[in-house]
């Protein structure tokens, strides 16, 4: 088991957390509950459910990206209130990022607001959605368009749970996992590349998400509201959201992420920031890790105009965030458009020899 404190609410990685989850209840003097979750992982919030008491009651939900929609925060709110859930209601909310960006946007508006105990079952959930206070949902025009920030009142990594999730699905989170050990170095790097070559299924996942998550805590906890610092967070999602745009969401965000890290480290590179050898290094992690170095399209100007409209460039100005070292990423960089164009010409193809030059 363990526990992060950085944040203001707690945050326990263990593989089973139901135990975890009643006591954290009991110990706010056993308020009502209610477990919603994604209905593929029913039968966890159902043991979730009856460790807090026998009469919790559990609503489970269809979710998946489709349904991440208003939509579906009304029907979760009509069924809050058919249940008779008031403000000093507890919200557990059981699944994977989807579900705790819908849930967790509906604690913060349902009565205006109720407390937030987050269950993270997925890989991307444990790692990466379930921490940093993001909720919300997408709308026709755009992912995550519509939300707020508000944090849990507490966070539980249900590891055992990921071995029940699909491969497709443990694969979305390899990425972040990369991302943040780009940004930390040191022996989180290593251990992923120590990792890499065996199966997933037999990786000590406890202790991976809880180096990864630390990661992002730690950043998150000096910058909650996205001034500055938290940026570096976005290290390889400059390019890969603009990979997934351009795809028309095919590329999926994991996979975009991998490519994303690829050309920022060639943008480091080519601006004098990066050595080749680290930069071998990452590409060596990502493919030992299976993870595509390669954007599906080759259209510079396609992926320059998807930049541009990302909803977090700021004032039309393309800023980066960049490596130096493994170890130390520098956000905010302004970097020449040629470089930029050579770049993403190059990410069209595998590496080969031109990819140090
Ligand atoms: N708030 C943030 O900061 C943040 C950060 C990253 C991602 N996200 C969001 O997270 C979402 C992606 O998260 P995701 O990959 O977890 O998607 P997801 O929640 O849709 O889960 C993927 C699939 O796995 C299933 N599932 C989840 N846990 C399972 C388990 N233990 N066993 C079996 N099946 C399980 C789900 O039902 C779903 O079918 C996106 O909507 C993204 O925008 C948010
Ligand atoms: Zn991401």
């Amino acid at each position: 088991m363990t526990r992060l404190d950085d944040l203001g609410y707690p945050i326990t990685i263990d593989r089973d957390v139901t135990a975890h989850v009643a006591r954290f209840i009991r110990e706010r003097g056993r308020p009502r509950a209610i477990v919603l979750c994604d209905r593929n992982v029913a039968a966890l919030a159902t043991r979730i459910a009856r460790a807090i008491g026998p009469k919790t009651t559990v609503l489970p939900f269809a979710l998946g990206e489709r349904r991440k929609t208003l939509r579906t925060v009304e029907t979760v709110c009509e069924a809050l209130a058919n249940a008779g859930a008031d403000r000093t209601t507890y919200l557990v909310g059981v699944g994977g990022g989807v579900a705790g960006d819908l849930f967790g946007f509906v604690a913060a508006t349902y009565m205006r607001g109720v407390p937030f105990v987050n269950v993270a079952t997925s890989l991307v959930a444990m790692v990466d959605a379930s921490v940093g206070g993001k909720t919300g949902v997408d709308l026709r025009a755009g992912k995550n368009l519509a939300g707020a920030f508000r944090d849990p009142v507490a966070v539980f990594c249900a590891v055992d749970a990921l071995a029940t999730l699909e491969d497709r699905h443990l694969r979305e989170g390899l990425a972040e996992l990369v991302k943040h050990g780009i940004i930390e170095g040191d022996e989180t790097f290593d251990a992923l590349e120590t990792l890499a070559p065996h199966p997933l299924r037999k990786w000590p996942w406890e202790t991976v998400v809880a180096d990864s998550l630390r990661i992002k805590a730690m950043i998150v906890s000096d910058d909650k509201y996205e001034a500055g610092a938290r940026e570096i967070l976005n290290l390889g999602h400059t390019f890969g959201h603009a990979i997934e745009r351009v795809s028309n969401f095919r590329t999926t965000h994991g996979d975009a992420v991998s490519i994303g890290l690829r050309a920022a480290g060639l943008l480091a590179m080519r601006t004098g920031r990066f050595s080749p050898e680290e930069h071998l290094r990452v590409l060596s992690l990502l493919t030992l890790l299976r993870l595509p170095l390669v954007a599906p399209s080759h259209d510079v100007d396609a992926l320059i105009a998807a930049m541009t409209n990302d909803k977090k460039t700021r004032s039309g100005t393309l800023r980066f965030v960049l490596p130096r070292t493994i170890g130390d990423v520098e956000f905010g960089v302004i970097v020449p458009a040629r470089s930029l164009r050579t770049v993403l010409g190059r990410v069209g193809s595998p590496p080969g020899a031109a990819e140090l030059r």
